[in-house]
């Protein structure tokens, strides 16, 4: 048994890379426009382009994405007739220009003379010339390629006066995110000698003595992959620290790939450089590759058109990335995707939505991938601006040039504004990885799911919400949701003890504060390191299949679902609010509260959420932390409403009022001002109407009230 607080979490490995400030492409209207790929058609309808785009208020093109078997058609052959072209159209059109090194696929040649460019996938294959993204990260023919590339593309065009912005690559990992050739195994190798130091010590966070596993040479570790340590698929591990512990590499060999196309580019021109993300994209890291991005940028294709706290939560997502600064909306569809094997088109006014919910969450640019529909190859059914026609009079097109008459309108209103979160959600890749890779309780428990479904809580309220890293400062919160934050590190555990005595709230619950960096348990009560925080521990942990539940009865709240996992609580400080009504631990606590007493003499809460709550569960918990804090927004029961806002560089407060909803709802407005879209002034109370799809840009009369915090 431990005393509370008597769990030591070990010294971090190797700590964060220090954040870097972001710096975004200058501009004076939020940029809008997207991938614009004309040397895959023919040059006589470049022209046409651009006429229609100068007729949607296209401000912003992104170039050479896919450009480098022209650009580079030989070893010592560089060609930039074709693209040199190409940026000069867009610049004589006044387009700013967001330019790409190219190196997001492969050209034929590589691949034949350095057959070691492509990669080895996760059952062992050695792949052969095809598709993109598909690059062995320590190849060092690629390497030098990537960055040769890069500099001629930087050194050609770094002084173009319509250049505004890098794009490297193009959705790194988006083939799966690792290479397992024996380029990599060296890396490997080499990267934990960085690491560990000595063998004996990695031995030791590897825990090899189970299984007869104990290294005696740095040379007998392998990559850990289906011919190796796993079964099944890449959750599926013998060995979660090998397994964590190449995720990282990989993401480090990634961004060591990505920093040698920026420092050739860094050679020629001082401009900000991005990669285009994805969101929570599971197999590469991006908290620590945010420090190596001037600016952070993503591409939205949200799997599912009816779940809009999705897509705010991943705005949110990348907005924290580089510490609240605003972000690029690099990529999202005008109507259409083509990738998946049922693809809806976007109902009327839907982009626009997303558009302006994109703007509402951080973004400084509305781009699409793409300006006009590819000719052939897979993505020929991919929604552009322009389709095969050419024709202005299409839906998309139309939505396309109303929304560039009302960003145009709005000119640099928003550009650089913050959100004014009061309420942080804690994100981190470790506690993913770990613990959808665990062995037990409950295989089927998903990490981005579930921090979805906290998330969602906030979203719907009202609340404006950061989603940040582990490592971030949380003293600027009063409510801090960590979900899921099974791997405990660094001094994670006493920030979270500050937010509570400075009177804030903090949310966690089951499967947290199990292990320590390595992937070790903590030798002591669950949940380890949080256990005196949240007064409580975890007596037995329960799993069962999605369709059982148990219900949750709240103290005179509401009976709610557990699912998936079920704690049984032992309080040891903390109040009871929920307890299981079925099985044999009937009775026994399924939600906890403890009561921390602040520095100013008041108290701070810690609940401890020991099951997988439905909705309305999650919901419940968050809006009485929400409640305490006076953060409960004002349209949080009209539902699908949301309200997002940004506090402007000059103090300019703009509220977005979003409408998601399948009915018109009609509200008192929250605050007076001007609805930029439409010129119409409001005063505190008056009535509103939106309709599912309407958007609301509320610029308030008074700039002052609204904080942001840091
Ligand atoms: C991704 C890519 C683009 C294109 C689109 C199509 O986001 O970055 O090159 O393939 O998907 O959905
Ligand atoms: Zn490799």
């Amino acid at each position: 048994m431990t005393e509370p607080g008597a769990v030591v979490v070990p010294p971090l490995r190797s700590p964060a890379p220090a954040p870097t400030p972001a710096r975004l492409p200058r501009l004076d209207h939020v940029a809008y426009g997207g991938d614009y790929n004309p040397e895959q058609w023919p040059k006589d309808v470049w022209d046409l382009d651009h006429e229609a785009f100068d007729a949607a208020r296209i401000t912003t093109v992104t170039l050479g994405v896919f450009a480098w078997s022209l650009t580079q058609p030989a070893e010592d052959v560089y060609d930039f007739t074709v693209l040199d072209e190409i940026v000069q159209r867009a610049a004589d059109a006044g387009r700013w220009i967001c330019l790409a090194t190219g190196t997001g696929a492969l050209s034929p040649w590589i691949a034949r003379a350095y057959p070691e460019v492509t990669r080895v996938d996760f059952q062992g294959r050695k792949h052969r010339y095809g598709q993109r993204h598909n690059a062995c990260w320590s190849s060092p023919a690629f390497r030098r390629l990537a960055a040769g590339i890069a500099g001629k593309v930087a050194e050609r065009y770094g002084d173009h006066p319509n250049v505004v912005a890098w794009h490297v690559g193009n959705e790194y990992g988006g083939d799966g995110g690792a290479c397992y050739c024996d380029l990599c195994a060296a890396e490997f190798r080499a990267w934990l000698r960085e690491r560990y130091g000595t063998l004996e010590e990695l031995n030791e966070a590897w825990c090899t003595t189970f299984w007869s596993h104990r290294f005696t040479d740095w040379d007998e570790i392998e990559p850990p992959s289906a011919l190796t340590e796993h079964w099944k698929d890449r959750r599926y591990t013998a060995f979660q620290g090998i397994t964590l512990d190449y995720r990282r590499f990989s993401t480090d060999n990634a961004i060591r790939q990505f920093a040698e196309e920026k420092a050739a580019i860094r050679a020629h021109s001082d401009l900000p450089v991005t990669t285009n993300l994805m969101g929570f994209f599971e197999p590469l890291d991006y908290h620590r590759w945010a420090p190596h991005l001037d600016f952070a940028s993503w591409d939205n294709y949200p799997p599912r058109s009816d779940e809009p706290w999705r897509t705010a939560l991943t705005h949110d997502l990348v907005r924290g990335l580089k510490d609240g600064a605003p972000f690029w909306l690099m990529e999202q569809t005008p109507t259409v995707t083509a990738s998946r094997d049922v693809n809806p088109v976007r109902r009327p006014g839907v982009m626009r939505l997303w558009s302006w919910q994109a703007v509402a969450h951080g973004a400084d640019s509305v781009l699409f991938f793409q300006m006009r529909a590819s000719r052939g190859a897979c993505e020929m059914t991919h929604g552009a601006v322009l389709d095969h026609s050419g024709r202005l009079d299409t839906r998309a097109f139309r939505e396309v040039a109303g929304l560039g008459a009302e960003l145009e309108g709005l000119g640099d209103l928003v550009l650089g504004g913050r959100t004014p979160a009061r309420c942080a959600l804690l994100v981190d890749w470790d506690s993913w990885w770990a613990v959808e890779m665990a062995d037990g309780p409950n295989r089927l428990i998903g990490y981005v799911p579930t921090a979805l479904s906290w998330g969602r809580a906030f979203w719907d309220a009202g609340a404006q919400l950061d989603v940040v890293p582990v490592t971030a400062d949380l003293s600027g919160y009063d409510v801090v949701a960590a979900p899921l934050l099974h791997m405990v590190k660094g001094d994670l555990p006493a920030r979270l003890r500050g937010v509570a005595e400075r009177g804030g709230t903090v949310l966690t619950g089951y499967l947290s504060g199990r292990v320590d960096e390595d992937d070790r348990r903590f030798l002591a009560d669950v949940p380890g390191p949080l256990a005196g925080l949240a007064g409580v521990r975890v007596a037995e942990t329960d799993a069962a299949e999605p369709a059982v539940g148990n219900p949750v009865a709240f103290d005179g709240g509401p009976v709610v679902d557990g699912r998936m996992v079920f704690e049984v609580l032992v309080p040891e400080g903390a109040e009871v609010m929920a307890r299981y009504r079925a099985d044999f631990y009937a009775e026994a606590p399924a939600v906890t509260r403890h009561r921390v007493r602040a520095a100013d003499g008041g108290e701070g809460h810690v609940w401890y959420v020991g099951t997988q709550l439905d909705q309305p569960g999650v919901t419940h918990v968050v809006r009485r932390a929400l409640a305490r804090h006076g953060l409960l927004g004002p349209y949080a029961e009209i539902e699908g409403l949301e309200l997002a806002t940004r506090v402007t560089p000059s103090g300019a407060v703009v509220d977005f009022l979003l409408h998601h909803g399948p009915a018109e709802v009609t509200v008192p407005l929250h605050a007076a001002g001007e609805d930029v879209l439409t010129g119409r002034r409001y005063a505190v109370g008056d009535r509103v109407t939106l309709r599912p799809t309407d958007v609301v840009v509320l610029r308030r009369d008074e700039p002052t009230e609204v904080a942001v915090p840091g």
